[in-house]
């Protein structure tokens, strides 16, 4: 059998959790789980964190059904609201709170003659300019939705563009843009800050905060590890060398004949590829962990398969191989892929078996 394993850590996660509660120990907690757990299994990550956590964030209403049929029973908040009457009834019978982020959606809880009732999660668009009101349309829209009856509170929410990177200005351009909206509004609720709001930006904490990433144990910030977060990572990669193989120097190794052996070299063969959600376009630098030591990948990864160079280590079939998670963080892999760990984590295929720790 192949034996590439994905292992989720429950006990990670809930240390992330911790730290983010360490972090802002005032506010509560909406815990992203969209996407599938950000790869990591919706399910399994709403099991570990709901106990702990008050309310988690999907993106659609099919995501928190899916966790409601499961028996999730943690109030759930629908990041991009519903978009239609009949999404707007099944959203309100699973007790779902619902993000308004447009006119529609004002109208779809007007027309409303049900008698549940929610908690809307009003939308501004302070800066990042993707879903939300402008300012001046929040207000019209606040004062529209606390006049229905299926509106029990309303909640100001906004999303940061930038808040990862600290010398950018328009972290502190949007606190200012909702610091003015919430002078002209009665005293609500609000909910700013993403992991890197959470831990770089102690004054976005508010009433609620979102963690997503932080909670997989990632770092939000491109210069500062996850381990000097003391966050852990809940997902681990691992596989297995299936083959070793003698390259001659002047050999080429792989599709398109990409690496050349500059030397004579010992390769491994991986069982892992692009089909498990190994990016296929890495740098000349990315490496996996064997036996505790770092390895470079040569060549192109292939669909099932990797090559990496074993000349200088000591490694046979068999041995396992970390790809990414404890001893190599995904961040690592990430920007060698030229990408965020976010992405590693939903492109993570289901082919490797799910371990769940
Ligand atoms: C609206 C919203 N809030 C919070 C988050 C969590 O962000 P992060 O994973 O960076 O903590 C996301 C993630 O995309 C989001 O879209």
């Amino acid at each position: 059998m192949r034996d590439a394993q994905l292992t989720i850590n429950r006990s990670a996660l809930l240390h992330n959790l911790r730290q983010v509660k360490l972090a802002a120990p005032h506010a509560k907690i909406l815990a992203m789980v969209k996407a599938d757990g950000y790869g990591h299994g919706a399910l399994v990550v709403a099991e570990t964190l709901s106990p702990h956590v008050d309310a988690l964030g999907v993106a659609f209403l099919e995501e928190a059904l899916a966790l409601r049929m499961a028996g999730i029973r943690c109030p759930i908040a629908i990041l991009e609201g519903v978009f239609s009457s009949d999404e707007l009834a099944a959203a309100l019978s699973a007790q779902c709170y619902l993000v308004v982020h447009q006119v529609e959606q004002i109208a779809l809880l007007q027309d409303y003659q049900g008698t549940l009732t929610t908690r809307v999660w009003l939308k501004v668009d302070s800066g990042m300019h993707r879903l939300g009101f402008s300012p001046q349309a929040a207000i019209a829209a606040y004062h529209q939705l606390q006049s229905f009856p299926a509106v029990k509170e309303i909640i100001l929410t906004s999303h940061f563009a930038c808040a990862d990177d600290l010398l950018s200005p328009k972290t502190q351009q949007q606190i200012e843009v909702m610091e003015q909206l919430a002078q002209v509004l009665p005293p609500l609720a609000q909910s700013l800050a993403n992991s890197a709001g959470i831990l770089a930006w102690p004054q976005t904490h508010q009433q609620w905060v979102r963690p997503g990433i932080m909670l997989y144990g990632s770092s939000p910030f491109a210069a500062i590890t996850a381990d000097e977060l003391n966050l852990q990572p809940v997902m681990t990669l691992r596989s297995r060398l299936i083959a070793t193989q003698s390259v001659a120097a002047g050999e080429t190794v792989g599709y398109g004949g990409t690496w050349l052996a500059t030397q004579d070299t010992l390769l491994g063969v991986v069982a892992m590829g692009y089909g498990d959600g190994y990016p296929r376009h890495i740098g000349g630098d990315t490496c996996v962990l064997i036996n505790g030591q770092r390895v470079n990948i040569v060549g192109r990864v292939s669909m099932d398969m990797m090559t990496v160079d074993i000349t200088n280590i000591r490694a046979k079939r068999g041995d396992e191989v970390l790809l990414w998670g404890e001893g190599l963080s995904a961040d690592e892999v990430a920007t060698s892929a030229n990408t965020i760990s976010y992405e590693l984590f939903c492109q993570a295929t289901a082919r490797a078996n799910r371990i769940i720790i």
